[in-house]
């Protein structure tokens, strides 16, 4: 998508391949800083560190990291070389717990990696696999945003053609996926045909994903407005949101969705408003071996300091101050898990499908 009219992916590799290049998270919306990724243990670091983030986004930089490892181990001998990436692989599958896309990205190089033989062969290999879920991200999020479409274009219609409302919580958008996002496909395609619509866009503490959201969208010319993340549940009861749609970390296989924390509650208030809330589904980040969610996924605790300190801009430099005295107990859980019940429909890259419909939508798309 757009930066200052420029197109942006955010993850590629360097033109010599020896390196990956990503858009450092932690800067924006401030600042728009590229960063080179060397090593294996750089992209493990800005995973867990969050210099990048959202899953679709952290499963194609942990591929990534596969094959930076594989080029660093390259002069191995064979039996040493798979040895160490394999120990390279576990290093990124725990950077992060909740989205399963790591995983599934890290199988993914596995699966590939055992059809070669050479080291220079299986380097080449996790070049291939790692391009190939950058591109299938891509495109996967360009479906979600023609079949989620639908649905805005329907309510439109219904609305008599006014402007729609749609919230959204923390950021589902391009930053969080290789391209287009998620939850913004479908709002930039919406956009693209022409739907008037304003985004209400949760600020998501303690990390502010909300501002990654606000700054995207007004990038791309979509109406949008920060609010603090209690506002929701007043915005429903009062007629001001249309539709909701958030994204996922991942979604068990009876339809229970892993996503960031507040997501539940904003289900919570839809489900009570009849504001009808939909998630936008990649099926990399569908469990098919988790039968139902709650409970079961595991829910990320992060520093707590993130929750006792803000970081924001003064003057031009970036300053980080503190909320509460010292000595203040945090507690920072950065997932939540909604109900499948909370959950209208799945937008995914096969079609929109209830929670009954949803394994067998996606195990028929995956054969066809
Ligand atoms: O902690 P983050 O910022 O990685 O969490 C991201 C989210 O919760 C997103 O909403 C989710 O990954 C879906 S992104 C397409």
């Amino acid at each position: 998508m757009l930066i200052d009219g420029v197109h942006y992916r955010s993850i590629w590799p360097a033109e010599d391949g020896g390196s990956v290049l990503i858009i450092d998270q932690r800067k924006l919306p401030f600042d728009v800083e590229v960063e080179t990724i060397r090593t294996y243990r750089e992209m493990v670091v800005a995973i867990r560190d969050m210099h990048l983030r959202g899953a679709p986004l952290i499963g194609a930089a942990a591929a990534y990291g596969v094959y930076l490892a594989c080029l660093e181990l390259a002069n191995d001998e064979p039996a040493q070389f798979d040895a160490a990436v394999d120990r390279a692989m576990a290093e990124l599958r725990e950077a992060r717990p909740t989205a399963v896309n790591l995983h599934w990205a890290i199988e993914r190089q596995r699966m590939a990696l055992s059809c070669c033989s050479s080291p220079d062969e299986k380097a080449r290999a996790a070049r291939r696999t790692a391009d190939a879920i950058a591109e299938e991200d891509m495109e996967i999020c360009a479906r979600l945003g023609t079949h989620g479409t639908r649905i805005v274009s329907a309510l439109s219609e219904e609305a008599g053609g006014r402007t729609l409302n749609v919230l959204t919580h923390c950021n589902a958008g391009w930053l969080a996926t290789v391209d287009y996002g998620t939850v913004t496909a479908v709002i930039y395609e919406a956009a693209a045909q022409g739907i008037p619509l304003h985004v209400w866009v949760d600020e998501t503490r303690p990390r502010n994903q909300g501002a990654l959201t606000a700054w995207e969208l007004t990038q791309n010319n979509v109406p949008n407005t920060v609010i603090c993340d209690n506002a929701g549940g007043h915005l429903m009861q009062n007629g001001m949101v249309d539709l909701a749609i958030v994204g996922t970390d991942r979604t068990a296989r009876n339809g229970d969705v892993a996503n960031k924390i507040g997501t539940y509650l904003k289900a919570v208030a839809a489900y009570d408003n009849r504001v009808p809330f939909y998630v936008a589904l990649p099926s990399p980040s569908f469990d098919a071996e988790m039968p139902a969610g709650v409970g079961s996924i595991p829910i990320e605790e992060r520093d707590p300091g993130e929750v006792l300190s803000v970081r924001g801009m003064r003057a031009g430099r970036e300053e980080t101050v503190a909320l509460y005295p010292e000595g203040t107990e945090a507690a920072n859980y950065a997932f939540d898990v909604t109900p499948a019940h909370y959950v209208t429909g799945y937008i995914t890259e096969h079609g929109v499908f209830t929670a009954s419909e949803l394994a067998e939508g996606l195990m028929a798309g995956q054969s066809s």
